[in-house]
């Protein structure tokens, strides 16, 4: 549930730091990247080899000795990629410094360049605590949407029983899914997704493709697998990383897409036809096809529509098949038609401008007519959208 999410763990000068090598290593369990950020105070308690052998990733506790962190400014790269801090164990004198908008320290800094959402884990004497001006400063810092979780009550490190203990590792772990962790709203669905375009061979060095980058598809399958479906991902012809922890099935040409989907689909309750397969094939000719001064006609056969294919094979109830219109003129008229004739729940109409772009302008036309044009945006936001749709 956080996998591809960037989480900063601050780890503040209190004897619960102990407690942080759990929660780091909590975190890291459920797919996050884990960057963690020590006051001095901080790597007095815990060593920084501790987090940077439970991260894997370098750990930062002097903004000006950072030889292992590959980047001229590490407190604003760092700052920029995550989506979640944590600070926990946090002291009253942190608490103080990012209330009252003070950095000189890795952490402070790192933590007031940092937009995304923040969590704090207090944890001190009880005194401490119920000090007015640390009250204040929480108070402070709640205004602005931070969370504060705990401190809870028990043995402190001066030897009472009272507030003041760092909250447990699991019951932070649970807000930072509730805050930052995919929804699983599609666990228990199987999901078949073609992405790329197909080739069709024409000699042995030379075939009919199209622009397809397989962005699009690769984006819906990653989305999938992130909200908890289990994905089949039929991929033609596609230069990306395998999203996830997908294995995507590779083929080339039409016919190869078409007996890798029709060999999925009955386990599918979805099937999302993004790829631009190929509409003819040539009869390969053998040998490499020579030049001469004639005109050249390559008499071309009509490939096997899939998404037909898909629609009419047994078992075609209760499945939500979606397909694709690529459109240069009449888009959602043309659209629709497709809609109909292929006998489709869902039909994503957009413009060859999204071919290899990381961004898509598309509208949805559902089965019932109902069409919704989203803005242009990042084709993992329009994955998200059509998953959406789909449910
Ligand atoms: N499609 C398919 N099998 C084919 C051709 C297309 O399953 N042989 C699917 C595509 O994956 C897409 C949808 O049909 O989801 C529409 O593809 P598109 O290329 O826009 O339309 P075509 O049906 O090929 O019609 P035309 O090329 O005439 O627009």
């Amino acid at each position: 549930m956080l996998k591809g999410k960037t989480i900063i763990v601050g780890v503040t000068g209190g004897i619960a730091a102990y407690k942080t090598a759990m929660l780091v290593s909590r975190l890291k369990a459920w797919g996050a990247d884990v960057w963690v950020v020590m006051t001095a105070a901080a790597t007095k308690l815990i060593g920084p080899l501790t987090f940077r052998t439970l991260t894997g990733n370098p750990v930062v506790y002097d903004l000006f000795s950072q030889e292992d962190i590959h980047t001229p400014v590490p407190h604003i790269s760092l700052a920029d990629r995550a989506d979640l801090v944590i600070i926990a164990p946090c002291t009253a004198n942190m608490i103080g410094k990012l209330a009252n908008g003070l950095a000189d320290d890795p952490l402070s800094t790192i933590v007031m360049a940092c937009q995304a959402p923040k969590i704090i884990a207090p944890a001190m004497n009880c005194n401490m605590w119920r000090n007015p001006l640390v009250q204040g400063n929480v108070g402070k810092l709640k205004a602005l949407n931070w969370e504060c979780i705990g401190p809870v009550e028990g043995k402190l490190a001066c030897g009472v029983e009272d507030i003041g203990r760092m909250a447990e590792p699991e019951e932070i772990l649970e807000r930072t899914l509730a805050l930052i962790g995919s929804k699983q709203d599609l666990k228990g669905k199987h999901i078949l997704i073609t992405a790329g375009g197909t080739q069709e061979t024409i000699d042995p060095v030379r075939f009919i493709a199209n622009r397809s980058s397989g962005k699009m598809g690769y984006a819906i399958a990653a989305n999938a697998r992130e909200r908890g479906a289990e994905v089949t991902l039929i991929s033609a012809n596609v230069d990306l990383p395998a999203p996830l922890d997908l294995k995507p099935i590779k083929v080339a040409t039409a016919d190869q897409m078409l007996a890798s989907v029709e060999a999925a689909l009955q386990k599918a309750d979805v099937v999302v036809m993004a790829a631009a397969v190929a509409d003819y094939k040539y009869h390969a000719a053998k040998s490499k096809i020579k030049k001469s001064n004639q005109k050249l006609k390559l008499a071309l056969t009509p490939t096997s529509d899939i998404l037909q294919r898909v629609t009419s094979a047994t078992g075609r109830a209760g499945k939500t098949i979606v397909g694709f219109a690529l459109e240069t003129d009449n888009l959602i008229a043309n659209a629709r038609k497709k809609l109909k004739e292929k006998d489709l729940d869902l039909i994503v109409a957009n413009d060859p401008t999204t071919f290899g772009s990381d961004s898509a302008k598309v509208v949805l036309i559902n089965k019932l007519g109902k069409q919704r044009p989203l803005p242009r945006a990042s084709k993992s936001v329009v994955a998200r959208e059509i998953l959406n749709a789909i449910l």
